[in-house]
C-alpha cells in the first residue's frame, strides 16, 4: 500500500468514526429530549417543544452559525431536565407565586440540570446553556447573577421563550386543566388576546430582565408567523393522516439536522410518502405539526 492509498484509508476510518460519535451523540440528545417530553406532557404539554423550536428561530433571525443554533435549540428541549428533582406542585406554579423556601428549593433544578448535561464531555456547552436560563439581563436572576453579555446568548434567548410559553400556557390551579385543553379553534380568540397581552410583559421586561436585542428579534419571529398563519388552526397529526392541502407549522429535520421540510412549506401528493418514509427509519417524529 502506498502512501496515498494509506492515507485515504485513514481519511475513511476517520469519517467513518466520526460519523459513528455524532450518530451516537444525537441520539444521546434524542433519548434526553424525549424523556423530558414524555414529562412535559404530563404538566405543560407544549412547553418542551416550544422553548426549543422557537429559541432556535430567534438564534438564526440573530444570524447565529449553524452549531449555535443546533446548541441553543437542544438547551431550550432540555433547560428543565432538573425539574424531575422537584415535587410535583412546583410544576403547575409560576416561580414568583413561590415562598421564599420553596424559591430555593425550586431554583436548584438549574444546578441539577448542568450537573446531569456535564455527565456527558459532548454537552458541556448545552449544560452551560441550560445553568444559566433564569439569569436576567440586569443581573437580578440566578443562580450566579450574571448580568448582560456575561449571560450565555443563548440563555438569554431561552429566558425569552420560556417566560413567553410560561405566562400563555403555564397550567395551574386544578390538575384536571391541563388535561382538558380545549380544541385548538375554539381557542382561538382568547390566545389572541393572550398573546398581545404576553408580549406586552415581553416588551416591558426588554433592558431588565431580557437582552433588548433578543426581545426584538423575538418579537420579529411571532410576527411572522402571525402574518404567516394569520386565522388559521394548528394541529398536531399522525404521519399517515396528512392531507394535501395542509402546510407545516414546523421545520422538519433528520436527527443530523439536515433540513427536510420547512416551516410554511405545503404540502402536496408527493411529499407525503417521503414524509413517511422519513418518519419510518425514526428521522423525524411520527406526528407533525401543521396548520389547516
Ligand atoms: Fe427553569
Ligand atoms: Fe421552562
Amino acid at each position: 500500500m502506498d502512501n496515498n492509498e494509506l492515507i485515504t484509508e485513514l481519511q475513511e476510518r476517520l469519517e467513518l468514526v466520526s460519523t459513528k460519535y455524532a450518530r451516537s451523540f444525537l441520539q444521546t440528545v434524542d433519548m434526553l429530549v424525549e424523556v423530558v417530553t414524555v414529562f412535559d406532557r404530563y404538566h405543560e404539554n407544549s412547553h418542551v417543544a416550544f422553548v426549543g423550536e422557537k429559541s432556535a428561530a430567534v438564534a438564526r433571525a440573530l444570524m447565529l452559525s449553524d452549531r449555535e443554533v443546533f446548541e441553543i435549540e437542544t438547551a431550550g428541549y432540555l433547560h428543565d431536565i432538573g425539574k424531575f428533582s422537584l415535587p410535583p406542585q412546583f410544576l403547575s406554579q409560576l416561580s414568583s407565586e413561590l415562598n421564599s423556601f420553596d424559591f430555593k428549593h425550586y431554583a436548584s433544578h438549574v444546578e441539577t440540570g448542568h450537573r446531569i448535561l456535564s455527565m456527558h464531555e459532548g454537552m458541556l456547552s448545552i449544560a452551560n446553556i441550560v445553568s444559566q436560563h433564569h439569569e436576567r439581563y440586569d443581573g437580578m436572576g440566578f443562580p450566579s447573577k450574571k448580568r448582560e453579555h456575561d449571560i450565555h446568548i443563548g440563555a438569554r434567548i431561552i429566558a425569552v421563550t420560556n417566560f413567553y410559553h410560561n405566562i400563555m400556557y403555564k397550567m395551574r390551579g386544578s390538575r384536571h386543566e391541563a388535561y382538558s385543553t380545549p380544541p385548538p379553534q375554539m381557542q382561538q380568540e382568547a390566545i389572541t388576546v393572550k398573546h398581545a397581552q404576553t408580549m406586552t410583559l415581553v416588551n416591558k421586561r426588554a433592558g431588565s430582565m431580557f437582552d433588548p436585542k433578543i426581545v426584538a428579534a423575538f418579537n420579529a419571529v411571532m410576527e411572522n408567523e402571525r402574518r404567516q398563519f394569520a386565522g388559521k388552526s394548528f394541529m398536531r397529526v399522525m404521519i399517515n393522516q396528512l392531507k394535501p392541502g395542509m402546510r407545516l407549522a414546523e421545520d422538519l429535520r433528520t436527527s443530523f439536522g439536515l433540513l427536510i421540510a420547512s416551516q410554511g412549506d405545503l404540502i402536496t401528493d408527493s411529499t407525503i410518502p417521503k414524509l413517511i418514509r422519513f418518519a419510518e427509519n425514526k428521522e423525524i417524529s411520527m406526528k407533525i405539526l401543521v396548520v389547516i
